[in-house]
């Protein structure tokens, strides 16, 4: 009913606009005394301090929340992480053992593929921590360590709000390992944690830019493709919108690395293909936002339609955007917490456009737990 749906058309758009509070509700009662704390801890502090290398294992939407962390991660601990497909990771023969932690990441907790993946990686010694949206579920109880994401009952197929939430998630996972080992002092991880929490209020703000995007969503419904463009955390971000616009609206639609522009993708383009490009913040990734303000004029002399996500005071970018939507200016590697947003509600208006059912899209599943 319309009641249930909080007033909207449809559960997707209603979880979107919950994502403040997914946010808030996951870092919740995670920074205690100085310390951030997860929900289960079967791991000693020793081994979490030998950890010498990251898996992160998922599918989907969740998958990409792993690219996401990968560059905090990264940067924060020192240590190598690798993003992978459950569904790859567990028929090759990764080098795992009890100094690897693999971080499970999924919202039901039930995708078979990624509880497979945990009982290989358990299998070979290393130690599995899980991500999860649902208490009790069975990759949690397979689990050695369990940091809930709290973004609630997920109802749209297409995931939103467990996203954001999962990309928290992870950022406390990683903050949780670079206390553990120390390459960040206390006051840093305590820094790190405060600028999590100043997100939700960062989402709320940019979801009024919600009936902007519906009304070029609107504009976009026929088109035949959609090409997504990013670097840095953008990349995965650009890889998401384009994930929810073939989930939902049934188009053609690719993230790529804007570095790889002239490796291929830009021989796509032609006269009208629309183009989203998120951008890097001009002051945050100075170099990076240069780089893309030339792929985006490369690309719009060639006929496409830019439709660019940047930063509010973002002058530079706005010659070249055919259409613009405004983030709020936040850490760099908070930025997809932001800049995800727009892509959710394009895509849903797309497909509501198109005359599709946006929580209940053709052949998928909400969890995928057969092969
Ligand atoms: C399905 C859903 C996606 C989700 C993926 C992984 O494909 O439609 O929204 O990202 O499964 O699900 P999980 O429950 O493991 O996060």
């Amino acid at each position: 009913s319309a009641a249930e749906k909080g007033g909207h058309e449809y559960f997707m758009l209603k979880e979107i606009e919950e994502q403040p509070d997914a946010l808030a509700n996951t870092l919740r009662g995670h920074f205690e005394a100085g310390k951030i704390v997860l929900d289960e801890q079967r791991i000693s502090e020793q081994d979490l301090r030998d950890v010498d290398k990251v898996f992160v294992v998922a599918c989907g939407s969740a998958y990409h929340s792993g690219l996401v962390a990968k560059y905090a991660i990264e940067h924060w601990c020192r240590l190598p992480v690798e993003v992978e497909l459950a569904s790859e990771f567990r028929y090759r023969d990764p080098v795992l053992d009890r100094d690897t932690l693999v971080v499970a990441v999924s919202q039901s907790g039930e995708t078979a593929d990624t509880l497979e993946a945990v009982r290989h990686a358990r299998a070979q010694k290393a130690r599995v921590l899980a991500v999860c949206n649902t208490n009790g579920a069975q990759i949690p109880r397979e689990s050695d360590a369990v940091l809930y994401t709290h973004a609630g009952p997920e109802i749209g197929v297409a995931s939103t709000k467990a996203f954001l939430a999962q990309i928290a998630a992870n950022y406390l996972v990683g903050l949780a390992l670079a206390q553990a080992r120390g390459t960040k002092y206390p006051d840093e991880v305590a820094r790190e944690f405060a600028e999590l929490e100043a997100m939700p209020a960062a989402v709320h703000k940019v979801l009024s830019t919600v009936d902007q995007v519906r009304d070029m969503g609107r504009k976009l419904a026929d088109s035949k493709a959609v090409l997504f463009l990013g670097r840095h955390v953008g990349f995965p971000v650009a890889l998401e919108g384009a994930l929810k616009l073939k989930e939902l609206a049934y188009m053609h639609a690719e993230g790529f690395a804007a570095g790889e522009l002239k490796h291929g993708p830009i021989a796509l383009i032609e006269e009208g293909l629309p183009v989203v490009v998120v951008m890097p913040s001009p002051k945050g990734r100075a170099m990076l936002h240069a780089k893309l303000v030339s792929n985006i004029s490369e690309i719009q002399a060639r006929g496409a339609r830019t439709i660019v996500i940047a930063e509010e005071g973002d002058d530079r970018v706005r010659p070249f955007a055919d259409e613009l939507v405004e983030i709020p200016a936040v850490p760099t590697l908070l930025q997809p917490l932001v800049s995800t947003v727009p892509l959710q509600v394009l895509a849903a208006e797309i497909a509501r456009t198109r005359g599709y059912d946006v929580d209940k899209p053709r052949n998928l599943a909400k969890s995928v737990t057969v092969e």
